[in-house]
């Protein structure tokens, strides 16, 4: 057993009228042994997650949090590849389909007519019901890469009256404009047809006026026949376009 031993300088005050030495000590004496250095440990209850229960919460939040927004990403992603996947087989659908149709058409030709036309022989006709000035008519047929009717034969305009409404006018490709024959009944096709006498229907005491360069096909009330009436060319009235019928070959 050892026993610490304390030494202390000791001064003592001269004073005069002291009574004898005194047993109190300076105050920066200590009156111990010196304390052995201890190690500077934290406390148990020092740790701020067990000493804060708010940052276990706020942890546990985050987490919850983290495990939606994963959850979240995860479903995304799976309806994501699912549009994905129902996207491209309908591409691949739709692609077969195309080569199935085109495998079908390489072996066809056809000479067809565009949507609304009537076919008839090799050509296309168009009943444009709008009422316009025979310029602005043959105008309107150029702008569907066609012309203005040119009757070829009986059978052709006996096909087209049938879609005629026996109250209307309609322009047809014939007129008399050329500038320097006046009055001399020059007729012309719109294509440039020759024009021949021996296939022309004209109404009973038509052509008549010499100013009624144009002409339309009607229907006469006295003779309950279709036929051609010429008239002033400033006149509006329904028309009738032609066309050669488009050839596809594949
Ligand atoms: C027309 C003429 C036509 C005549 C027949 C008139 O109203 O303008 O083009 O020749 O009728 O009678
Ligand atoms: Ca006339």
């Amino acid at each position: 057993m050892t026993t610490e031993i304390t030494y202390a300088e000791v001064k003592f005050k001269n004073e005069s009228n002291s009574s004898g030495p005194t047993s109190e000590l300076p105050d920066h004496i200590s009156k111990f042994p010196e304390a052995p250095p201890t190690k500077m440990t934290r406390p148990l209850n020092s740790n701020p997650i067990n000493s804060n229960p708010g940052i276990i919460k706020l942890l546990v939040a985050a987490l919850l949090i983290f495990i939606l927004l994963a959850i979240s990403f995860l479903i995304a992603l799976i309806v994501v590849s699912q549009e994905h996947f129902r996207a491209s087989s309908e591409l691949e659908e739709i692609s077969r389909k195309i080569k199935e149709e085109s495998n079908r058409g390489s072996h066809r030709n056809c000479s067809c007519c565009p949507k609304h036309w009537k076919a008839f022989g090799s050509s296309c006709y168009f009943i444009s019901v709008e009422e316009k000035t025979w310029p602005e008519s043959e105008k309107n047929c150029s702008a569907m890469q066609a012309h203005l009717l040119v009757v070829t034969t009986k059978e052709e305009q006996n096909f087209i009256i049938q879609s005629l409404d026996t109250k209307s006018e309609y322009y047809i490709g014939l007129h008399d404009r050329t500038s320097n024959t006046y009055g001399r009944r020059h007729w012309n096709w719109v294509d440039q047809t020759p024009y021949n006498e021996s296939a022309t229907f004209w109404d009973s005491g038509e052509p008549n006026t010499d100013n009624e360069r144009c002409v339309v096909l009607h229907f006469h009330t006295k003779t309950n026949k279709w036929g051609w009436n010429d008239v002033i060319c400033d006149q509006r009235h329904k028309s009738i376009c032609k066309m050669t019928k488009i050839y596809f070959s594949a």
